[in-house]
């Protein structure tokens, strides 16, 4: 993770401090206007939230009734999950294949139930991507009144040009609800803002459930500002890169097996306990996600970090113990 912020969002959150005795804009209308400008969207087809997270909420209190049928796949995010089971939807859970989802699979666990499937994209743990062919075929697969959700949380750190313009869907009207964040790339997760891109017909129920203020003002103008600083944007891009570029092959070196990834982080098979590497990595100063909790106990999710980070990292993992 290269979690640094971006200058230009610290000095807009900085200016706006002054202003906090006024309730933000319900709308977040500058924000999503420079949304719509950078997607080729109209501002009706855009929601922002506090964090994507947020969004999905959003999303199945306006959308799922007690007893739809929601398909999730296995050991990834477990957000979906939760907001699943708070507005009483009933879990389809599809296994990953090859620790990728298994659109496939996802496509057969259709029934006439269905209403929403949650889709990652690149996923979280894994790091990897369903390509722009395999999500033409699934829609192919899909009937008009199931709600396709697909996060993009990682989506700007993406290399792969097979990775799938998701939007495109949007823009042709299709049940298509695509999810997206600043936490990520943009460093902002303490900010708490995402936002979510779908038809106008979608977008339009969903600004009726959500709460009013539900995007601070400072979030607001953080975000805004954010999405303009092209300097720091390309950084963290080419950090991100150069990153993998130096753990790829530290990681061969030391006969691990990973996947490689179109994110900002590496899943790492250490066929050995993770929970016990997470306290032995502590105790040198590194923080790793053992991937425990999201059903891989012998599997690490580690963040690209920077250049310094990565050699720590590479370093303390050479030396266990
Ligand atoms: C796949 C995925 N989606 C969404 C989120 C949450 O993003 P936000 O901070 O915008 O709520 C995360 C955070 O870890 C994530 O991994």
């Amino acid at each position: 993770m290269i979690s640094i912020t971006s200058p230009n969002a610290l000095e807009a959150i900085a200016k706006e401090a002054k202003n906090l005795q006024i309730y933000p804009d319900q709308k977040s209308t500058l924000l999503r206007e420079a949304l719509a400008k950078k997607f080729g969207l109209a501002d009706g087809n855009i929601i922002c939230g506090n964090g994507s997270d947020d969004i999905m909420q959003i999303l199945a209190s306006t959308y799922l009734n007690p007893g739809d049928e929601v398909i999730i796949s296995k050991n990834t995010f477990s957000l979906y999950e939760l907001v699943a089971r708070i507005f009483g939807g009933r879990l389809v859970m599809v296994g990953l294949k090859d620790h990728a989802l298994d659109l496939e699979a996802i496509a057969r666990a259709l029934t006439a139930k269905t209403k929403i499937i949650f889709l990652t994209n690149p996923n979280n743990p894994t790091g990897t991507i369903f390509t722009a062919g395999q999500f033409d075929s699934f829609m192919k697969k899909i009937p008009e009144n199931v709600l396709v959700v697909v996060d993009e949380a990682y989506a700007e750190y993406v290399e792969s040009k097979e990775f799938p313009d998701t939007i495109k869907f949007v823009k042709e009207g299709k049940n298509v609800v695509v999810l997206r964040t600043f936490s990520k790339f943009y460093g902002l997760a303490g900010l708490r803002i995402g936002y979510g891109l779908a038809k106008k017909e979608l977008i339009a129920p969903m600004f009726r459930t959500k709460m009013p203020f539900n995007v601070n003002r400072l979030a607001q103008v953080g975000a805004l500002a954010a999405l303009g600083d092209k300097e720091f944007l390309d950084k963290t891009y080419k950090t991100n890169v150069e990153g993998k570029n130096f753990l790829y092959p530290e990681l061969d070196r030391l006969g691990l097996d990973y996947k490689k990834t179109e994110s900002n982080f590496i899943f790492i098979n250490l066929k050995k306990s993770a929970d016990e590497c997470f306290l032995a990595m502590m105790k040198k100063g590194i923080i790793i996600r053992p991937l425990t909790s999201f059903g891989f106990p012998e599997a690490i999710r580690v963040s690209i970090g920077t250049k310094e980070q990565n050699e720590k990292f590479i370093a303390a993992l050479n030396k266990p113990g």
